[in-house]
């Protein structure tokens, strides 16, 4: 953490405390050393009275009262979109909020924010809520504007291949409970599918969120959307698709950019490798996700040409959903608006 921000010491509020983001997000606070005055947590009814470890002290888990907005400077809100929008919608607080829910990401009010590539946009907005963005859109986005430094690509394809821990908690545990039946060798029952709805534990489901009338995913037009807005290119020719994979963290992506014509590949690399925030691995090295799990970096690997086309790169990036992928970023921005 930047030495200045000792002189700023804030009350800190965290809705969805009790979850994976909320969680994550407690942890870096503490390695970042943020400066904390007051610890506010809150969760649902069934975490209430649950104490929750921060620098040696333990605070009480609460649910959500009316004003909660006055018990604290900042709030990281981790909850679903289904719970984000009764609690924030039509908010009109002093406090900062930094929201990982979907509500506001499209709102042209609110700023949707990768410290790395477009902290910028928080020097001139007067919205209190700040967006963070999906988890796959943020190393996206990253990895991109590293290379769109050297040469815009004509068209981007990715296969973004999601970890469990992406969909939360109750993901989480489902996919650890499928295993332990297909590891006695019994089905895995229709009560232990509720989250995915199906399989997930040796297997592969190229489904995430629902499809609308083209067949495109709700992940998959949040990638496109949401890349637009934060690298302010409304036409950024973005092909994704997502898959759910069976692994419990790390998000990785499989990205091929295509371009107008040829472009070398070490002013790329040395794009990748002086960016703040990606980790830059040469020639055939690479990182899987359980490798990026527990880390901050965005891992970016495999860089290389098609055999056939020196206008076609390929790129494998890797990273902890959970950290960079959510908390480590909404806390970033926080220390940015100090
Ligand atoms: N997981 C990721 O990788 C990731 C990445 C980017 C963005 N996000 C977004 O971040 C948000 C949180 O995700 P998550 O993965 O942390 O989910 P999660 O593990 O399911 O946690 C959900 C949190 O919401 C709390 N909650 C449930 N009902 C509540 C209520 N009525 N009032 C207050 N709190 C309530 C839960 O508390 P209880 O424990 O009491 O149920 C828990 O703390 C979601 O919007 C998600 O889309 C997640």
């Amino acid at each position: 953490m930047p030495s200045y921000l000792i002189e700023y010491i804030m009350r800190v509020g965290i809705i969805g405390a009790t979850g994976l983001v909320g969680r994550t997000t407690l942890s870096i606070l503490e390695e970042r050393n943020f400066p904390v005055s007051e610890l506010t947590l809150f969760a649902s009814e069934r975490s209430a009275g649950q104490k929750i470890a921060f620098k040696g002290e333990e605070y009480e888990v609460m649910v959500v009262p009316e004003n909660w907005d006055l018990l604290a400077d900042v709030f990281f809100c981790s909850v679903s979109d289904d719970l984000t929008r009764p609690i924030l919608e039509g908010y009109s607080g002093d406090a900062w909020i930094i929201d990982k829910s979907k509500v506001f990401r499209m709102d042209p009010a609110v700023p949707l924010v990768v410290p790395e590539v477009n902290a910028d946009v928080l020097k001139t907005t007067s919205s209190k809520i700040i967006a963070n963005p999906n988890c796959t859109t943020i190393p996206f986005v990253m990895a991109l504007d590293a290379v769109r430094r050297v040469a815009g690509p004509e068209r981007i394809v990715v296969t973004a291949l999601q970890s469990a821990s992406g969909a939360g908690k109750d993901a989480l545990a489902e996919l650890r409970l499928q295993r332990e039946y297909l590891a006695t060798g019994q089905e895995v029952p229709a009560d232990a599918q509720e989250v995915f709805g199906r399989i997930l534990a040796s297997n592969l489901i190229p489904q995430i969120g629902s499809f609308d009338k083209s067949g495109e995913s709700s992940e998959e037009r949040k990638l496109r959307a949401e890349s637009r807005k934060i690298l302010d290119d409304a036409r950024l020719p973005v092909y994704g698709t997502c898959v759910r994979v069976p692994v419990e963290v790390g998000h990785s992506l499989s990205v091929t950019f295509i371009f107008t014509e040829a472009v070398e590949l070490k002013r790329i690399e040395k794009s990748l490798a002086s960016y703040s925030g990606i980790k830059y691995l040469s020639g055939s090295h690479y990182f899987t996700p359980s490798q990026a799990a527990g880390k901050d970096e965005v891992y970016c690997c495999l860089l290389r040409h098609s055999p056939e086309d020196k206008k076609v790169i390929h790129m494998w990036i890797t990273t902890d959903n959970l950290r960079k992928g959510a908390a480590l970023n909404a806390v970033q921005i926080a220390e940015c608006l100090i």
